[in-house]
């Protein structure tokens, strides 16, 4: 087959690693990816968002699937897209359509959904600009800490949590006011939960589903979780705490009544679904849906997934996932992410590195790299992805740790304390 993987992160560098593994992957193209993709598959010069080039691309290329690797291309409806088109609708593109996508989309269509089904999740209230002052006087009989979560994509930056109930009604009027534009003319506020959150994935078909290993990633930029949000600092699997009992309550409570909630919405569903999931005294609440494969759980995940991806992935498309079973590797294996200084923050790009020719023992994925004139520089935030199996995690970070110290480029900083909390 020859496949399109839209993306250009650590994300699609473990995707197209994996799926190259494939005896049914004949040709790998990569839109627009990385220096890390480049070396492996061939990078295209396509905007993911610009479906009228993509469609182009893969009725001129014989593409005979495509993947989609971040959420914006689902939920501006890449899938619907193509099945609008005679001569692409026989494509399988592996992500869901927009409608699905809106559980990551908008957050106010999750907690409908989740209520509808009887998931578990965090109470909550929704507000529009009509309603600020109801929002204002909803804030003022809660106890915090406050949770406030635009309701679209606001590249990671959406949720806030205050302890100040000032302060949350101001960053309301804020919200509502316009701060994220359209992503923040609804407005969620929920109970905050207390608790240590990991991420579960199910492929699905929209009807039968498989558990891919799960994962915890380390979101803020400091060492013992302090400091901003990122895309992600790491990452490890398995997660210890996620016993068999644990498992069993994810299973029969989340995921079945997701996936059954996907038919009952009509929902055209093939591709992954993300749980964000919160352990609050041994019971599992939804805190977010993503419609795509975590960022950087994923260089965690792909690694421990002993099946043909390729093979799950046109089983997918078919509607026949009942016919397979998932292997998992059982090593553990963690990831290391390498950031540009300054990062959240602003950042500089274009810095040269060096070092990749010491790495023993880790994989590399690359997240924001570019290749120029055969020399691998910055390109990103998040830099690069260090990868290593263990036979258990603490081991497994051992060799990252000493693989991330190996790299070098202008301001690289990492976390240290990856797994400290497990
Ligand atoms: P989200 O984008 O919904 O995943 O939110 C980003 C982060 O905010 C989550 O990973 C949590 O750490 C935190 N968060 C979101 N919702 C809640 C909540 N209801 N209670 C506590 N923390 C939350
Ligand atoms: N690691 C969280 C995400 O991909 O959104």
């Amino acid at each position: 087959m020859n496949i399109l993987l839209l993306g250009s992160g650590g994300r699609e560098h473990a995707l197209a690693w994996k799926m190259l593994q494939s005896p049914l992957c004949k040709k790998m193209y990569v839109a627009p990816g990385n220096a890390g993709t480049a070396a492996i598959a061939e990078n295209v010069a396509l905007n993911p968002l610009d479906f009228a080039k993509v469609s182009e691309f893969v009725l001129s290329n014989a593409i005979n699937m495509v993947v989609v690797g971040p959420e914006e291309p689902l939920v501006r409806g890449i899938v619907d897209y193509f099945q609008a088109e005679a001569q692409l609708k026989d494509i399988p593109v592996i992500g869901p359509s927009a409608l699905g996508a809106q559980l990551e989309g908008s957050k106010t269509f999750a907690k409908a959904f989740m209520q509808e089904m009887g998931i578990p999740t965090a109470a909550y209230r929704e507000f529009n600009t009509k309603t600020l002052q109801g929002g204002l006087d909803y804030l003022a009989t809660q106890t915090p800490p406050f949770v406030l979560k635009a309701d679209g994509l606001a590249a990671g930056k959406g949720v806030v949590i205050l302890n100040d109930v000032a302060e949350a009604q101001a960053e309301l009027s804020a919200m509502l006011g316009g701060k994220f534009g359209q992503a923040s003319e609804k407005v969620v506020i929920e109970q905050f939960l207390s608790g240590i959150e990991f991420s579960v994935f199910a492929l699905t078909d929209g009807k039968n589903y498989l558990i891919l290993p799960e994962a915890k990633d380390y979101k803020r930029i400091g060492e013992g979780d302090t400091g901003l949000n990122t895309g992600g600092m790491g990452a490890v699997s398995p997660v210890p705490f996620v016993d068999a009992t644990m498992w069993e309550k994810v299973e029969k409570r989340i995921i079945q009544p997701t996936i059954a909630g996907l038919g009952k919405r009509g929902m055209n569903y093939i591709g992954v679904v993300f749980f964000g999931l919160i352990d609050v005294a041994g019971e599992p609440y939804v805190i977010e849906y993503n419609c795509r494969l975590g960022d950087p759980e994923t260089e965690a995940v792909l690694p421990r997934l002993q099946n043909d991806l390729v093979d799950l992935f046109v089983a997918a498309s078919k509607g026949e996932l009942n016919e397979h079973t998932i292997l998992q590797d059982p090593r553990s294996a963690a990831t290391i992410i390498l950031v540009a200084g300054g990062y959240p923050g602003d950042y500089e790009k274009g810095k040269p590195i060096s070092g990749l020719d010491r790495i023993q023992g880790s994989m590399v994925f690359h997240a924001g790299t570019s290749l120029k004139e055969s020399v691998v520089s910055t390109n990103g935030g998040r830099v690069l992805a260090i990868t290593a199996y263990g036979d258990t995690f603490p081991e497994a970070l051992v060799i990252a740790n000493r693989d991330a110290a190996a790299i070098r480029f202008e301001g690289v900083y990492y976390r240290k304390d990856i797994g400290f909390d497990l």
